[in-house]
């Protein structure tokens, strides 16, 4: 079960209209995607996820109903998915960020730090490499970068040493096995109450092994030109990284003009595509976050096109 996250917050913010064409990018459980379509009357719901087991679910739940396609696509090539699809331009495109509950459950696809399980985290197991070709594979070096820049770990060093002396002497093939080194190289002072040492190394690795940011920053390039004046974009993100890159990219659509501050009149002719409706993100409520503590980062901002 996946409790979808800022639900009401996010059909409100995508201001549905009854025979619009939308696209959620992150399917997931189909919690956001039941709620826009409850809205539809002669519209049409496209529903992609890159998960073939969120692609089971999806087609599960929405059996039968003409309204709702479901499509087993990655979002970092929307522009060629619409394309694909034939859909044209869309009244609104939405995406949720990051795992559902469902991939966190499952020990055995390796997202979670307490769930014994092979250590892989692909969303789509077809795709690329696994988190255990990366740790048992890369240099300390590049490792230890992975560790810094997507997990924001300080002891990014001395995650990456411990990494390859342990397995020098026996590779990793295992969540638990690679969660307790990591927590063995993080000092014990800077263990905290209620968050694993190993949370951050685990995030950066399933952010690489899935190319998460690369996706994020293609998704935000491609919706520019997908999406019927008036419509609507609206992103979930959990953490700073992804939330950097959908603030920068609503920024750079709502002002665009690159010209120095000094010159009179603009002469870069880049002109606003979208307005931002959050000037602050929308967060969970205080009920939200205790009946999902999941909730607790998410940032919801959304824009529309002009
Ligand atoms: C937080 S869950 C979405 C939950 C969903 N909104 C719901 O109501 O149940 C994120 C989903 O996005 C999918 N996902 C992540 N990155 C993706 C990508 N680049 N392309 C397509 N799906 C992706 C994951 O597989 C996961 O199922």
């Amino acid at each position: 079960m996946h409790l979808p996250v800022l639900m009401a917050e996010l059909v409100q913010a995508m201001n549905i209209s009854a025979d619009g064409i939308y696209i959620d990018c992150t399917g997931g459980g189909g919690g956001h995607a039941e709620a826009v379509r409850q809205k539809l009357t002669t519209g049409k719901i496209y529903v992609l996820d890159r998960d073939p087991d969120a692609i089971e679910r999806l087609n599960q739940k929405f059996a039968g109903d003409p309204q709702v396609v479901v499509v087993q696509e990655n979002f970092r090539y929307l522009p060629e998915v619409v394309d694909k699809l034939g859909i044209g331009k869309v009244n609104g495109i939405y995406a949720d960020f990051g795992v559902s509950s469902f991939q966190l459950l499952e020990g055995e696809r390796g997202f979670s730090l307490r769930r014994d399980g092979e250590l892989d985290m692909r969303m789509n197991p077809d795709d690329g490499e696994s988190a255990k070709d990366v740790v048992n594979n890369y240099s300390e070096e590049l490792l230890g970068e992975i560790i810094y820049r997507y997990g924001e770990e300080k002891f990014f060093r001395r995650v990456a040493k411990a990494i390859v002396t342990r397995r020098n002497i026996k590779q990793f093939s295992n969540t638990i096995d690679l969660a307790n080194v990591v927590k063995g190289a993080v000092p014990a002072k800077f263990h905290k109450v209620g968050s694993h040492p190993a949370t951050k190394t685990f995030q950066a690795l399933r952010i690489h092994v899935n190319q998460e940011l690369v996706a994020i920053e293609s998704l935000l390039r491609g919706v520019e030109d997908l999406v019927v004046t008036g419509g609507r974009v609206a992103f979930i993100s959990f953490h700073s990284l992804e939330d950097r890159l959908v603030k920068e990219y609503l920024v750079r659509y709502e002002k665009p003009c690159t010209c120095p501050p000094e010159f009179p009149i603009c002469a870069c002719g880049r002109v606003p595509s979208f307005n931002i409706i959050t000037r602050k993100p929308i967060a969970p409520t205080d009920k939200e976050i205790k009946d999902n503590p999941l909730s607790r980062s998410a940032k919801l901002r959304v824009g529309e096109k002009i």
